[in-house]
């Protein structure tokens, strides 16, 4: 029908994107600029968009102004080594994986880990072996069994915290990952906001992991895409982090990026000096007052009077913050009311004008940022004290414990949200195999050459090289029925799967 379609019948992307501006729809969700919510700088992208001239150094290999912006990263964050990543965190991974596991066959990894580690697993060929999340996180004692069991692993890569703001014991996770001779790998992406305030958790950089990456865009104020990848060992080969960036991200990178992050992290610079500056609650660190000229002071001041507020809710539950849970993600249970995750989100969106960052089954997420509008907390609370104004609270359950096992209470008592497929081959073998597309309904018992995820988080269900559980099936199909984005499939409608014959 395309050959129909009037030629100005349509609206452009960019003047999609104008008008989504001038909307008003809230962002609560990344970039962490929140779109000029806050102030940013008045610039027009074309007059600093250029390439490898005189005077601009080159990000493949720095001597100048670039070398020095990285080096000025290094002290910020406290790193032995900071790296401008401008092909987001998933660049950073596929180099740091690849420049960590270079010499042995095998790969420990988090079984929450994000799909661009599995893809790096895939290039690189290597041995998969998995640690499971309990309640959130990744155990210490989990991290010792596996490499007790295998030794050919060549580097442990634990994401942390999660999308839902958990953090695991990196410090201990660490310790056990060196007296085996082996590094540490963390995937901090939405942690790049966190050595900024006493509210957010200890970073993985002061924890003892050997490489650490921020994608700055998620909670920070910059530009999408915009990351960095902190060496905080002598345990990794700089050279080889080198080559690895350079074979995975763009050999044009964007100026505009670049600039973005220096910007950004020049404007945190001067905010820390703010806010060592402001003498609060005798100089403990802990911020209470939004009477001080730091951002991140008056910010994390306002984020805990949202808490305060939203604890005062009836039937929603909101995750509680600490040192082992990101503040910043406001994280809203819908397990125990009549809504669920995708109806409290749609409520938000049409009725609120807010875009929350994603939902699940049993949750909704919110993020923040320093950049966020200073009525935008008390718009949110308004809308969500309406919200569950209207609400039953139905079923009594821990709802962090719904969270955490995926427990969907709604359907029945017992559905984990990542179920435990069995790995029968590697990544790399599988996507290569010879294979068919089969209904996904009666997938049960075949190994798939497919890796299907939701997104966001982007978090595997079912890895190629994994036998499909009926139990897995079970699961996707309800959130396929509920209308949740499942996506991976061999076609676009989802009913299709790719297996080996
Ligand atoms: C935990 C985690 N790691 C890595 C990535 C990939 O980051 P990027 O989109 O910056 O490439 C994401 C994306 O959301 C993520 O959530």
């Amino acid at each position: 029908m395309t050959e129909n379609r009037n030629e100005t019948d349509y609206i452009s992307l960019y003047e999609r994107l104008k008008a989504h501006n001038e909307e008003g729809i809230y962002p609560f969700h990344m970039p962490g600029h929140k779109r000029y919510a806050g102030k940013a700088p008045v610039i027009d992208p074309y007059g600093i968009d250029i390439t490898e001239i005189d005077g601009f150094d080159d990000l493949h290999h720095p001597e100048g102004c670039i070398m020095e912006a990285e080096e000025r990263a290094a002290k910020l964050y406290g790193t032995f080594k900071t790296y401008y990543l401008i092909n987001g965190c998933t660049g950073g991974i596929l180099a740091a994986i690849s420049a960590c596991c270079g010499r042995k066959d095998g790969i420990l990894i988090a079984r929450n880990c994000h799909k661009a580690v599995y893809n790096v697993v895939m290039i690189n060929r290597l041995r998969p072996y998995y640690v499971w999340p309990e309640r959130h996180v990744i155990t210490p004692a989990s991290v010792k069994e596996a490499l007790e069991e295998h030794d050919d692993i060549g580097c442990v890569v634990i994401t942390s915290p999660t999308y839902e703001g958990y953090t695991s014991d990196i410090s201990e996770i660490a310790d056990i990952v060196h007296e085996y001779g082996i590094t540490l790998i963390v995937d901090e992406a939405h942690g790049a906001h966190f050595p900024w305030s006493d509210m957010f958790p200890e970073s993985s950089i002061k924890l003892g992991a050997d490489i650490v990456i921020h994608g700055i865009h998620k909670t920070l104020p910059s530009l999408t895409q915009t990351a960095l990848l902190h060496v905080c060992s002598d345990r990794i080969d700089l050279t080889e982090i080198r080559r690895y960036l350079s074979v995975y991200q763009s050999s044009s990178p964007s100026y505009v990026l670049m600039g973005s992050i220096d910007h950004c992290l020049e404007y945190i610079r001067n905010d820390m000096t703010a806010y060592d500056a402001a003498a609060v609650n005798g100089g403990t660190g802990i911020c209470d007052t939004d009477h001080s000229e730091s951002d991140y002071r008056r910010y994390t001041a306002k984020l805990r009077r949202c808490y305060e507020q939203l604890a005062e809710l009836k039937n929603l539950y909101v995750l509680p913050w600490g040192s082992d849970r990101d503040a910043s993600k406001i994280v809203i249970c819908t397990d125990r009311v009549e809504i669920d995750g995708l109806q409290c989100y749609n409520i938000l969106r049409h009725t609120y004008d807010m875009q929350p960052e994603m939902y699940s089954a049993e949750h909704v997420i919110l993020m923040t940022s320093v950049w966020d509008s200073d009525d935008s907390y008390d718009r949110l609370v308004q809308a969500l004290k309406e919200i569950d104004g209207g609400l039953d609270s139905r079923v009594s359950e821990d709802p962090e414990e719904a969270v955490s096992s995926g427990t969907d209470v709604r359907t029945t008592d017992k559905t984990y949200r990542y179920p435990h497929n069995e790995t029968v081959t590697d990544i790399h073998s599988a996507v290569h195999a010879d294979s068919m597309d089969i209904i996904f309904e009666g997938s049960a018992g075949y190994i798939s050459c497919d890796m299907v995820y939701l997104y966001p988080p982007g978090i595997p269900y079912i890895v190629p090289g994994e036998r499909i559980s009926a139990e897995c099936v079970g699961l996707l199909d309800i959130y396929k029925k509920r209308g949740y984005a499942v996506k991976g499939m061999a076609d676009m409608e989802g009913r299709l799967i790719r297996v080996m014959k």
